[in-house]
C-alpha cells in the first residue's frame, strides 16, 4: 500500500509547545496510520486577506501536514455558508434552518477545487486517499477531473436524512451525485446508508440493492457504500477515567457538588437538543421535590460557529433557560444547573464522566455521539452510572442497553432522569456490562482498519468485509478503469 492521504476541513497540527493536541479525528485514526507514511491536508484554521493566504507544509514524525489558509470570502461562503448553513442543518433534518444561496455553493465548490489543486501537487499514483465529512463532498470529482485514478474513500461523520429531505436542498442534483466519484462512501449507521441508497435509487436511477452495486455517473469507477460506525479507544479511555479520580481538579469538583451529578457535554449546537434537555430537567425538578438539593446537572458546552445567527441565538436561549431553572428551584446553598461554555481536556472530562451518576445525552439528531460512548467507557464497572441517550443519536443503534429516550418529549426524559438516579446497583451493573461489551466489539482501531480494508479491497475479492460491516452495496465487479 502507498501512503495514506487524509483530507478533512479542520487540521490540528500538534504543537506541544503551544499546548495544541492532536484533534479528535487524528486520535481516531492513530492506529490506522501508525505503520504508514501519511499526509493530512485541510484548512489551517486561519482566515487571512486573499493576497496573504498561503499553504504550508509541516512535518511531525511520519506525518506531513499540508494546511491552507482561507480568505474571508472562502470562510463566509464555504465554511459558514454552504457547509454550516445548508449542509449541516439539512443533513440534521432541519430544513427550516437552511439558508441557501448560489454564491455560497460557488464558494464551497471553489474551496474544494483549491484543495484538489493542492493535493495534485503531491499525490502519487499509489496513494490511498480518505476524505472526511460534509465540507468535502465534491472533492473526489475535482480529483478525477484532474486525472487521478487513486482509490478515494469518503466518510460522512454526520447523519443522512431520507431523500424526501435531501431533495429539498437546492442543487442537490448537482452536488450529491458527486459522491459517486468515490470508490467507497462510509456512513455512521445502517439507517444513514439506507437513506442514501434510497436517494441514489430515486434521484440518480442507480438501483440500490442490498447488497448491490452502484456505478459512477461519470463512468470513472464503481462506488460502494457501507456503514462503518465510529468507536472510541475504549480501554485507554477507561484507564484515563480511573486515573483522573485522583486529580485535584476532580476532587475539588466532587467536593463542591451536593449529592449526585448528572452530566451533559456537547458543542453549542441546535442539533444537540440542549433547550429540550433543560426543559426536561426542569420537569424532573418540578415532579421530584425529594431530589432538590441532592442532584446537580453539569452541562459543559464549548461555543461553536458563533458568527452564524442560529448559534448566537441559541447561546442566549440556553443562558436564559439555565438561569431560569436556577432562580426558580435553586437557593443559596444549591445550584441545580451548572452551565459553562469552557472547554475541558479529555482527561478532565473522563474524570467527570466517571464521577457522574447520570450521562444525559439527548441530541435531536446526531451522526454518532462519541460523548455517549466515552461516558460508558469511563464508568466504574462495580458502581457505574446510567446513560440516558437519545434514540436519534447514531450511537443508539449500538448502545441499546442505555435508557433510550425521545428528546422531543421532555416529560419522558424527566422520568428517565428520575429512574436513572434511583436505579438499583444490580441493574446499573448489568446495563453497564452490555454497554461496555458493545464498545469493545467496535473499538476505534477496528473502524479505520475496516474502512481501509473495504477501500483497498481488490475487485473480485469476496464480500467478507462488507458482510461484516453491514455494507449496503458492493458486489464484486470489474472496475471501469
Ligand atoms: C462535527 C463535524 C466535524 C466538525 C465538528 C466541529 O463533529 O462532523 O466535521 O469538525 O463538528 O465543528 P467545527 O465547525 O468547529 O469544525
Amino acid at each position: 500500500m502507498g501512503r495514506i492521504f487524509i483530507i478533512s476541513n479542520r487540521v490540528a497540527v500538534p504543537d506541544p509547545k503551544r499546548g495544541v493536541q492532536a484533534g479528535g479525528l487524528e486520535v481516531a485514526l492513530r492506529s490506522t496510520l501508525k505503520n504508514h507514511t501519511s499526509i493530512w491536508l485541510g484548512w489551517s484554521g486561519e482566515i487571512k486577506p486573499q493576497e496573504q493566504c498561503e499553504t504550508r507544509t509541516i512535518t511531525r514524525g511520519s506525518m506531513t501536514y499540508i494546511v491552507s489558509d482561507l480568505s474571508e470570502e472562502d470562510y463566509k461562503e464555504y465554511y459558514s455558508g454552504f457547509a454550516n448553513q445548508v449542509l449541516w442543518p439539512i443533513l440534521h433534518y432541519r430544513l427550516d434552518l437552511a439558508e441557501f444561496t448560489r454564491r455560497d455553493l460557488t464558494g464551497y465548490l471553489r474551496v474544494n477545487e483549491h484543495f484538489a489543486d493542492e493535493i495534485t501537487k503531491v499525490l502519487e499514483p499509489d496513494d490511498i486517499v480518505w476524505v472526511h465529512d460534509y465540507h468535502l463532498i465534491p472533492l473526489a470529482r475535482a480529483l478525477r477531473e484532474r486525472g487521478h485514478r487513486n482509490r478515494i474513500g469518503f466518510f460522512l461523520h454526520i447523519p443522512v436524512p431520507p431523500p424526501e429531505i435531501l431533495t429539498a436542498m437546492p442543487n442537490h442534483d448537482r452536488l450529491l451525485p458527486a459522491l459517486c466519484d468515490y470508490d467507497l462512501v462510509g456512513f455512521q449507521t445502517q439507517g444513514d446508508c439506507a437513506n442514501f441508497a434510497r436517494y441514489l435509487a430515486s434521484e440518480i436511477g442507480i438501483p440500490a440493492r442490498i447488497p448491490g452495486a452502484t456505478r459512477s455517473t461519470t463512468g470513472v469507477g464503481n462506488m460502494r457504500i457501507g456503514a462503518f460506525p465510529v468507536g472510541i479507544e475504549t480501554e485507554e479511555f477507561a484507564a484515563m477515567a480511573a486515573r483522573a479520580q485522583d486529580s485535584n481538579f476532580l476532587k475539588r469538583v466532587v467536593r463542591s457538588v451536593p449529592g449526585e451529578i448528572v452530566i451533559g457535554v456537547d458543542r453549542l449546537d441546535y442539533s444537540k437538543g440542549l433547550a429540550q434537555r433543560l426543559d426536561a430537567y426542569q420537569d424532573f425538578l418540578a415532579a421530584n421535590p425529594d431530589w432538590h438539593g441532592k442532584v446537580t446537572y453539569l452541562q459543559i458546552t464549548p461555543k461553536s460557529r458563533s458568527n452564524i445567527p442560529e448559534y448566537a441565538e441559541m447561546q442566549t436561549l440556553i443562558d436564559t433557560k439555565a438561569g431560569h431553572i436556577n432562580s426558580s428551584f435553586g437557593d443559596v446553598s444549591w445550584t441545580p444547573v451548572r452551565y459553562t461554555n469552557q472547554p475541558y481536556s479529555r482527561n478532565a472530562l473522563a474524570g467527570l464522566y466517571r464521577a457522574a451518576r447520570v450521562g444525559l445525552i439527548t441530541p435531536l439528531r446526531d451522526g454518532m455521539n462519541l460523548v455517549a460512548k466515552e461516558y460508558v467507557a469511563a464508568q466504574d464497572p462495580d458502581d457505574p452510572g446510567v446513560l440516558i441517550l437519545s434514540r436519534f443519536a447514531g450511537a443508539a443503534a449500538e448502545l441499546e442497553a442505555a435508557l433510550l429516550v425521545n428528546p422531543y418529549d421532555p416529560e419522558s426524559v424527566a422520568s428517565a432522569i428520575a429512574r436513572a438516579l434511583s436505579m438499583p446497583r444490580e441493574e446499573r451493573v448489568a446495563r453497564q456490562r452490555a454497554l461496555y461489551a458493545s464498545l469493545q466489539a467496535n473499538d476505534i482501531s477496528i473502524w479505520g482498519a475496516r474502512f481501509m480494508k473495504a477501500l483497498t479491497r481488490k475487485v473480485g475479492e469476496s464480500e467478507r468485509v462488507e458482510a461484516r460491516s453491514s455494507s449496503v452495496s458492493a458486489s464484486p465487479q470489474t472496475r471501469a478503469r
